[in-house]
C-alpha cells in the first residue's frame, strides 16, 4: 500500500508534467482525483482495512491527494503562464521600431520639368496643345517650309513608319514638335499663344541625344509679335525656370526652313559650377511667311515668333546631369534623388 501510493504520486505528476495542454490535464486529473479516480478508489479500500492500519493508511492516501493537487494546480499556472507568454510574444508591438512604409514612387525629372514649363508658360497666358506623335510627312516638313528633296530635310533622321506611303499620308515619327505649329493655328483663331511639350523622334543615339526626347514648341502669333517679344518672353522663362537672375542668354544667327530670322537660343549661367559655359538649349524665330500661310493665315496681317526646346537639356542644366542616357534607364538610385 505504502509503495502504491508514493508510486501513484510519482506517476502522476508525471503525467502533468509530460502534457502542455490545458484539456488534457484536466482530463489526467479525472484519472486520478475523479469519481472513479485511482486516489478515490484507493479511499473505499479503506473501510476493508483492519481498524490499526486505517488511520496511517488514510493519512498517506490524504497526503498523496494533496500532492498531486498542488502538483496539479503548480502545472495549470505553468500552462496558463505559456499560453499567455506565447499569446504576449505573437501580438506583441514594438513600438520604438521605424514605421514600415511602400517605397514612394515619384515623379520623372523630365516630367518636373515639363509640369514645370506649362506652368511657368502657363501664368503668361499661354494655352497647352497637344497632339500626334504619329504624324505626316506634310505636317512635319512640307508645311513647315521644307519642300520634297529639300536638303533641309537631312537636317533632322526621320524614323519612317513602315507601309508608310499607305494611303498616300506617309507617315513618320515626328522629328520636332514644330508640325503642332501648323495643326494648332489651324484649328484656333488668333491670337494664338501656345505651347506643346510632347515626344519626339530621330535616329541619333549619344551622351546628349537620344532617339525619344522630348521638346516643347512655343508659338504666339497676332498681328504686332516680334523678335523683341521673343527675347523677352523666353529670357524671362528660363530665369523663372532656373529660378536665377544670374544667366546670360544669347540668340545667336542660325537656319530653320520655317522661321526667318532664325537663332539657336544659348544660355550660360554666371555663377556655379557650369559658369561661363554657353549651351544650346532651343531654336526659334519670327515665323516664315510661307508657314503664315499654311496656318490658313495671311501673313501680311499675321505675324510672330516659335521657339522649340530640348525639355532633357533644360532638366540636364537645372541638375547638372552630364549624359542623358540616365534618364531612360530607369535605374532607381539616379531617379530617386529628385524625389
Ligand atoms: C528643332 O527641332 C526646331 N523644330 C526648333 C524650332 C522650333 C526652331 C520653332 C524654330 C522655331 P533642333 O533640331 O535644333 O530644332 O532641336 C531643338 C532642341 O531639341 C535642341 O536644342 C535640343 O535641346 C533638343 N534635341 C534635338 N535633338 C535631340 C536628341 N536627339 N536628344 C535630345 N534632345 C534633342
Ligand atoms: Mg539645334
Amino acid at each position: 500500500m505504502l509503495e502504491d501510493t508514493e508510486a501513484l504520486v510519482g506517476r502522476a505528476i508525471a503525467e502533468f508534467n509530460a502534457t502542455a495542454d490545458a484539456v488534457e490535464l484536466e482530463r489526467i486529473k479525472a484519472q486520478y482525483l475523479g469519481k472513479s479516480g485511482h486516489l478515490t478508489m484507493a479511499l473505499k479500500t479503506l473501510g476493508k482495512l483492519p481498524p490499526d492500519q486505517r488511520r496511517e493508511a488514510g493519512a498517506r492516501i490524504n497526503s498523496a491527494k494533496d500532492r498531486i493537487e498542488s502538483a496539479l494546480a503548480e502545472r495549470r499556472a505553468d500552462i496558463a503562464g505559456a499560453a499567455l507568454e506565447a499569446r504576449l510574444a505573437e501580438e506583441s508591438l514594438d513600438v520604438t521600431l521605424p514605421g514600415r512604409r511602400r517605397g514612394g514612387g515619384g515623379i520623372h525629372p523630365v516630367m518636373r520639368t515639363w509640369r514645370r514649363v506649362e506652368e511657368i508658360f502657363g501664368s503668361i497666358g499661354f494655352d497647352v496643345g497637344d497632339g500626334p506623335e504619329i504624324e505626316t510627312d506634310w505636317y512635319n516638313f512640307t508645311a513647315l517650309n521644307n519642300p520634297l528633296n529639300h536638303p533641309a530635310r537631312s537636317m533632322q533622321d526621320t524614323f519612317y513608319v513602315e507601309d508608310k506611303d499607305a494611303g498616300g499620308l506617309n507617315l513618320l515619327l515626328r522629328t520636332h514638335t514644330s508640325p503642332m505649329q501648323v495643326r494648332y493655328a489651324r484649328s484656333h483663331k488668333p491670337p494664338i499663344k501656345v505651347i506643346v511639350p510632347g515626344r519626339t523622334y530621330r535616329v541619333d543615339s549619344d551622351a546628349t541625344h537620344s532617339p525619344m526626347f522630348h521638346q516643347v514648341e512655343g508659338l504666339w502669333i497676332d498681328e504686332n509679335i516680334s523678335f523683341a517679344d521673343l527675347k523677352g518672353v523666353y529670357t524671362d522663362f528660363l530665369r523663372r525656370f532656373f529660378e536665377s537672375d544670374d544667366l546670360q542668354v544669347r540668340f545667336r544667327p542660325s537656319y530653320f526652313p520655317f522661321t526667318e530670322p532664325s537663332a539657336e537660343i544659348d544660355m550660360a549661367f554666371k555663377s556655379g559650377p557650369l559658369k561661363g559655359r554657353w549651351l544650346e538649349i532651343s531654336g526659334a524665330g519670327q515665323v516664315h511667311p510661307d508657314v503664315v500661310r499654311n496656318y490658313g493665315l495671311d501673313p501680311e496681317r499675321y505675324i510672330g515668333f516659335a521657339f522649340g526646346s530640348g525639355l532633357e537639356r533644360l532638366t540636364m542644366l537645372r541638375y547638372g546631369i552630364s549624359d542623358l542616357r540616365l534618364f531612360f534607364e530607369g535605374d532607381l538610385r539616379f531617379l530617386g534623388q529628385f524625389n
